[in-house]
């Protein structure tokens, strides 16, 4: 693989050698070379420094080098974005177009990786009869553990966790199961994929450091983009943690064994929309 430099468009600005982290481009007596192309991440770095497109790297796709419009760049818009965006538990019936999914997972493609791997990928799950199979195999383990907690012996189990760590994580669910399961059970609500006609999963390798950092940035970029196009998403904890336990479930979803998904939204158009923006609690930031 060659990483070039073109001679006569080159201004010997030294960006690409100052930006390059890696080290593939050097300092060669005041000139700047190509020295080690085998530590290149392919992260473009030079390619986007580049004031005068002089580098040719011929593994990336170069036809998708263009210049950053900072005009498009408005503080004020991206805030109105991020505050604005709610998870969305009702939507609409219908489809969202295939193609409006894909150019959304094609921007979140951008989103950082830790050593630029860009190994994120995605599962889209449409088929109503597969979500519905996920939401209830996933909302079952909440109903088996509730069965399982009223009865003897879990009673006693549940109400000595209950004693030794009041107002855990169980009890905030399993106090309110008897309400959850009316909404389901006689209502047909779907309290895990919210009826959603879209649920898209995020996995990387099983095996290896930072892929659930990887997928979870790109799943924000996801959720901010979608907002900005008048779609909702909501992301499913529920179902990123039955993901880990549950080989039922993972074959449902069909992720290949040396893939876990990391990252799971659904996506849909809301059935009504938010017209304020709730108050949050302020960051507690420690400045040193
Ligand atoms: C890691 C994570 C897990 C979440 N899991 C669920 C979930 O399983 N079901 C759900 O309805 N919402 C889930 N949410 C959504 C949060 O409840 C929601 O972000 C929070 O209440 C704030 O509301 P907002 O997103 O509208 O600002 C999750 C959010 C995050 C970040």
């Amino acid at each position: 693989m060659q990483i070039k430099k073109i001679e006569e468009k080159c201004n010997s600005c030294g960006l690409c050698v100052k930006d390059c982290v890696a080290g593939v481009w050097r300092d060669t007596k005041g000139v700047a070379e190509v020295a080690a192309p085998q530590l290149c991440s392919f992260c473009g770095h030079c390619l986007a420094v580049c004031p005068k497109d002089a580098i040719v790297h011929e593994g990336l796709d170069l036809s998708q080098v263009r210049k950053v419009d900072k005009n498009r760049l408005d503080p004020a818009v991206f805030r109105e974005v991020v505050l604005g965006r709610r998870s969305i538990r009702r939507y609409r019936q219908g489809a969202v177009p295939e193609d409006v999914i894909a150019d959304i997972l094609d921007l979140s493609a951008f989103s950082p990786t830790a050593s630029n791997k860009q190994d994120v990928a995605y599962t889209v799950i449409t088929d109503p009869g597969v979500l519905s199979a996920v939401s209830e195999t996933v909302f079952g383990i909440g109903r088996k553990l509730y069965n399982l907690f009223t009865k003897w012996p879990g009673k006693w189990v549940y109400g000595a966790l209950n004693f030794i760590a009041p107002g855990n994580d169980l009890a905030r669910y399993m106090e309110p199961m008897p309400y959850y399961l009316r909404q389901v059970d006689q209502d047909g609500r779907d309290l895990i994929l919210h009826n959603a006609p879209v649920l898209i999963l995020a996995h990387a390798p099983k095996k290896g450091r930072f892929h659930c950092e990887n997928c979870n940035i790109a799943a924000a970029n996801i959720m901010n983009d979608a907002h900005v196009r008048g779609l909702g998403t909501c992301y499913i904890g529920f179902l990123v943690l039955a993901l880990k336990f549950s080989p039922f479930l993972r074959k449902q979803v069909q992720v290949a064994r040396h893939r876990r998904v990391y990252a799971c939204l659904v996506m849909g158009y809301p059935a009504y929309g938010y017209g304020r923006i709730p108050p949050r609690r302020r960051r507690t930031i420690s400045w040193i």
